[in-house]
């Protein structure tokens, strides 16, 4: 990925993704789009099908004109390599005709220019082929970055739709379709039509007549393009479909293998993965045949022209009519009129597979992301929630799932409240509406009395030290899940990694904070990688901290000294247990009970209807 800050200044910075709190140009409490993909693909809003004839493809231009100095070198390369190329079939003509057949002393001349020719070809060539390969992968980076940016902020219910396999395909190989169109189509376009005039010039200047002939066949190409266009668009989009699938399978498989192998039900597993992937492949294999057809009649075409000139002018060589030189040039100009054509029939169909990739692509970024906020929470916070009326439901596809019906509570700063109630009934919930990760149907949540709809989803999470049901650790070391994303200071590390009972037994890890714990933490037992979550929670320094069922995995006396330490190192902070455990419930002053079909808050010695 480019490094942004190498990047040159006089260019308005393309990734906005850092915080969202921080995103340029968001204000006045709009839903703002980070990126300049999604900025240009959210305007209009039509319907898919005709999102590409509304100019979506200017969604692109930043990206290009972020690298433009690249690319136009890379097209005057491109031009002065087509030039070269172009001169040498006129020095073979008057190495032919003058010095072989008109036996003009030229030889050495001529030998010396067609070398030059050749020798600043390739150093063309080359230099645009490295120049041209670092452009296209800055490019691609950029816009994968922002799309990146754009998924990360994308609201949660949304992304509890999307399956992991399809996003990172519309990642990695839509984006890498889109982004070689928009870069080749730049250049290749513009060489070939360059490349096509001048040739077709050459050929009417060498010979009038047969040029006209030639030209008849020069649509044939451009006709078989369109022919195949429908077909590729179509296939194209069924084998991204089955990539999509195919990546969802196997990530499935391989974050469940533990679960696979349990079941003893492998065989099963790859033989669906099997099928899977004949079927994709039938596709692609079909795919594969159409471009090639769309790709490869006009070089079959230029080939039959090819003979057809030899004959024809064969004749009139052999009748003095016209020179040898002359024969080759215009031959060999004929070739390089239909290469061109080729190019640019190329360049189409790609063209049709960028559009499918670009549609997939667009209909993530047509997903708005999470609104940037001008108003952050006050500091230094309390703490004291409030809910009041506060309903939820599901949105679902079948139903209406009504989860909370005016939920009313008030939770004083630095309070501890246990939220107990069966498994299913809202419990984590109630805390995803506290972290704006879910919008609530009705009512109002407040902190410190600011309702959080106006505050900015990020200064209001990097408030709340919340550890999740199911702890996610990355494929790193110790340290590096600890401080994730952030820069903390080793003590401070240490210091939580105490507080959370862990440190001990990091220290009796072979490399102790830089040891590697596998992929999600698997080197580490439950308990231990439950206590590596709080730990890293901690770090915000946070108002309130929120644990659900973080320490279920933990027993008894550890979990009440986690939760003793907590107290003590965080004094005044608000704290929110979910838990099923008697002893645990039994350290908070405040509790909402799911009871009698209801929720109830209470304070100690003191009970109220929540809702
Ligand atoms: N993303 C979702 N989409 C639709 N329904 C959901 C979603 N997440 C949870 N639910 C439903 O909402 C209900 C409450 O779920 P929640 O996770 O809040 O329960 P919980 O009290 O935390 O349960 P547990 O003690 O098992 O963790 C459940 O019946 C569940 O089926
Ligand atoms: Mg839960």
């Amino acid at each position: 990925m480019p490094n942004n800050s190498a990047t040159p200044p006089s260019f308005a910075p393309i990734h906005t993704c850092a915080t969202t709190g921080d995103t340029a140009g968001s204000g006045g409490g709009q839903a703002s789009v980070a990126t300049p993909l999604a900025a240009a693909v959210a305007v209009g809003g039509d319907a898919s099908g005709a999102r590409l004839r509304n100019g979506r493809w200017r969604a692109l231009r930043p990206y290009l004109q972020r690298r433009r100095w690249a690319l136009l070198a890379v097209g005057a390369l491109s031009l002065a390599s087509t030039g070269f190329g172009m001169a040498y079939p006129y020095v073979t003509k008057l190495l032919v005709d003058e010095v072989l057949i008109g036996h003009k002393p030229l030889l050495n001349q001529l030998v010396a220019i067609s070398l030059a020719l050749v020798i600043a070809g390739f150093f063309c060539s080359w230099a645009n082929n490295l120049l041209y390969s670092r452009a296209t992968m800055q490019v691609l980076a950029d816009m994968r970055e922002d799309l990146f940016c754009h998924i990360l902020r994308l609201p949660m219910p949304l992304l509890y739709r999307q399956k992991t396999g399809e996003l990172l395909t519309r990642l990695n190989m839509d984006m890498a379709e889109v982004q070689g169109f928009a870069v080749d189509s730049l250049y290749f376009v513009i060489t070939n039509v360059i490349a096509l005039v001048f040739n077709v010039a050459m050929l009417f200047w060498l010979n009038p007549p047969l040029a006209w002939l030639s030209l008849l066949l020069l649509p044939l190409p451009a006709l078989s393009g369109a022919l195949f266009r429908r077909t590729v668009g179509g296939l194209a989009n069924q084998v991204r479909q089955g990539q999509g699938r195919l990546a969802t399978v196997l990530l499935e498989s391989l974050q469940g293998i533990k679960v696979i192998k349990g079941l003893a039900v492998e065989p099963t597993v790859s033989a669906a993965f099997r099928r899977d992937t004949d079927t994709v492949n039938r596709v692609n294999l079909q795919l594969l045949n159409v471009s090639f057809l769309a790709g490869n009649i006009p070089g079959t075409v230029v080939a039959v022209a090819g003979v057809a000139v030899y004959w024809w002018c064969g004749r009139d060589v052999l009748h003095s009519a016209i020179s040898v030189g002359d024969l080759i040039a215009f031959s060999s100009y004929l070739v390089r009129a239909f290469s061109p054509i080729q190019g640019l029939t190329g360049v189409y169909i790609k063209g049709e597979k960028a559009r499918v990739s670009w549609e997939r692509v667009s209909e993530l970024l047509d997903q708005p992301a999470e609104p940037s906020l001008p108003a952050t929470l006050p500091e230094p916070l309390r703490g004291q929630i409030e809910f009041r009326n506060v309903s939820f439901a599901y949105p679902d596809v079948y139903s209406e799932k009504r989860i909370l019906s005016s939920l009313t509570f008030t939770l004083p700063a630095g309070a501890v409240l246990a939220i107990v109630g069966p498994s299913g009934i809202g419990k984590t919930t109630i805390l995803d509406l506290l972290l704006k990760h879910l919008t609530p149907t009705a009512g109002a949540i407040r902190l410190d009395g600011i309702p959080i709809a106006e505050i900015d989803a990020a200064s209001l999470r990097r408030n709340i030290a919340y550890v999740s049901q199911d702890v996610w650790l990355i494929h790193g070391t110790v340290a590096e899940n600890l401080t994730f994303g952030r820069a903390c200071p080793m003590a401070e590390v240490e210091a939580m990694a105490k507080l959370a009972d862990i440190h001990d037994v990091i220290l009796q890890l072979p490399q102790g904070y830089a040891t590697i714990i596998g992929e999600k933490g698997m080197q580490l037992s439950a308990g231990q990688r439950q206590r590596l979550a709080i730990a890293r929670a901690l770090l915000h320094q946070p108002k309130v901290i929120v644990l659900d069922e973080a320490t279920s995995a933990l027993d008894r006396d550890t979990e009440q000294g986690i939760l003793e330490n907590l107290r003590r190192r965080f004094p005044g902070v608000t704290l929110i247990l979910v838990s099923h455990r008697p002893g645990l419930v039994s350290l908070a002053d405040h509790f909402l009970e799911h009871t009698k079909g209801r929720w109830q808050f209470s304070a100690r010695g003191w009970t109220a209807h929540a809702g």
